[in-house]
């Protein structure tokens, strides 16, 4: 006998199916959201605390539970909610956060203080803005940048700073190389951005020998130390939804703390570096936050009159009046961690 797809006995026999369906959906802390490309934004069992939201209060971090519950559940609900964070426009990338992030490489560097002479792995290379400082100031023996993005990776090859650099495809949460390979493992600015940052440091651990450095920073956005803070604020005024980053508690200072020592990293550090950028004018800071990797599709989607709208809360918080112009001064904030693989 053929059961037609909407007869009763066929609808009642799928009534298990479903029901096991719903049960395991909601044991994994709900659906995924649609733009998510890195993986579930959830908080590891051991990480808990609260996050202060850039609108003022706190939201708590429950472990075990979905992060930013209310931010990450709103896109998801959203009909087809903010695009996936997009990494491909290199140059675009330089302008806004790659300029950010050579500031932050600098003190950054200065602070582990490096001997010459190591082999060093840029994990999460991106266009080679750090694989560059790295190149330019640690006098290494070798430096390899990898990356999934290979825009980003045509851009960092043809880097002035980065010509003794090797550039690699390859993904963090399995890194293409042997065990014990290298002196220094590094990650700036994508900590964050894995679905599983605890196995990224343990891929970071296994390539790096034995006495060597595991390090990395990322942007503070518990306090709101992304450059792109300032303009997050003024979407969500607007009422404009923003994505997250998959796995943002990941940047907390605790966070990273547990991390490198869950990792079985040893003298582990962390510290806040703080960091200002000049922009002649408000212009021209509003030309480069438009760039923002996570922020840019969201803009060009929205109608003139939406981004004039945000301009002006962006322009009110850095403390202009409508009209006024001239030079802006802007802070990013960020948490560096660092370790050492052990000897035994
Ligand atoms: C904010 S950018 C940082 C780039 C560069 N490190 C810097 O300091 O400017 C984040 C980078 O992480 C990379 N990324 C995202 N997921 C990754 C993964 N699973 N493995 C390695 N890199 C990843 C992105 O392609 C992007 O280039």
């Amino acid at each position: 006998m053929r059961t037609h797809l909407l007869s009763p006995v066929f609808l009642v026999a799928c009534l298990p199916m479903l029901a096991r369906t719903v049960a395991s959906v909601r044991a994994a802390g709900g659906l995924r959201p649609s733009h998510a490309r890195w993986g579930p934004a959830s908080v590891p069992p051991r990480v808990a605390g609260r996050c202060r939201l850039p609108a003022g209060g706190f939201l708590p971090i429950t472990p075990g539970r979905p992060l930013a519950d209310r931010f990450v559940r709103r896109v998801s609900t959203a009909a087809g909610g903010p695009p996936p964070i997009s990494f491909q426009d290199a140059a675009a990338y330089e302008r806004m956060t790659g300029a950010w992030s050579r500031l932050v490489g600098r003190d950054f560097l200065d602070w582990l203080a490096p001997a010459r002479g190591l082999r060093w792995l840029d994990v999460g290379c991106g266009n080679g803005v750090f694989t560059g400082l790295i190149a330019d100031r640690c006098a290494p023996a070798s430096v390899e940048g990898i990356d999934p993005e290979p825009a980003q990776l045509d851009y960092a090859r043809r880097r002035p700073d980065s010509r003794d650099a090797r550039f690699r495809v390859g993904d963090a949460m399995a890194l293409p190389c042997l065990p014990a390979s290298v002196d220094v493992a590094a990650m700036a600015l994508v900590l964050f951005y894995l679905p599983d940052p605890a196995r990224g440091v343990a891929q970071m651990v296994r390539v790096v020998a034995p006495g060597g450095i595991v390090c990395a920073y990322n942007w503070d956005l518990a306090r709101g130390g992304s450059p792109l803070a300032v303009l997050g604020r003024a979407m969500r005024r607007a009422g404009v939804e923003t994505p997250t980053a998959p796995s943002a508690w990941a940047a907390a200072e605790e966070a990273v703390r547990r991390l490198w020592t869950d990792a079985g990293l040893e003298d582990v550090q962390t510290r806040r570096i703080t960091v200002r950028r000049e922009f002649e004018s408000f212009e021209a800071l509003w030309e480069v936050l438009q760039l923002g990797a996570s922020t840019a599709p969201v803009l060009r989607g929205l109608s003139f009159g939406k981004r004039e709208e945000i301009k002006g809360y962006v322009r009110e918080q850095v403390g202009l009046g409508n009209g006024d112009d001239g030079p802006v001064t802007c802070e990013a904030s960020a948490i560096a961690v660092k370790g050492r693989v052990k000897r035994s």
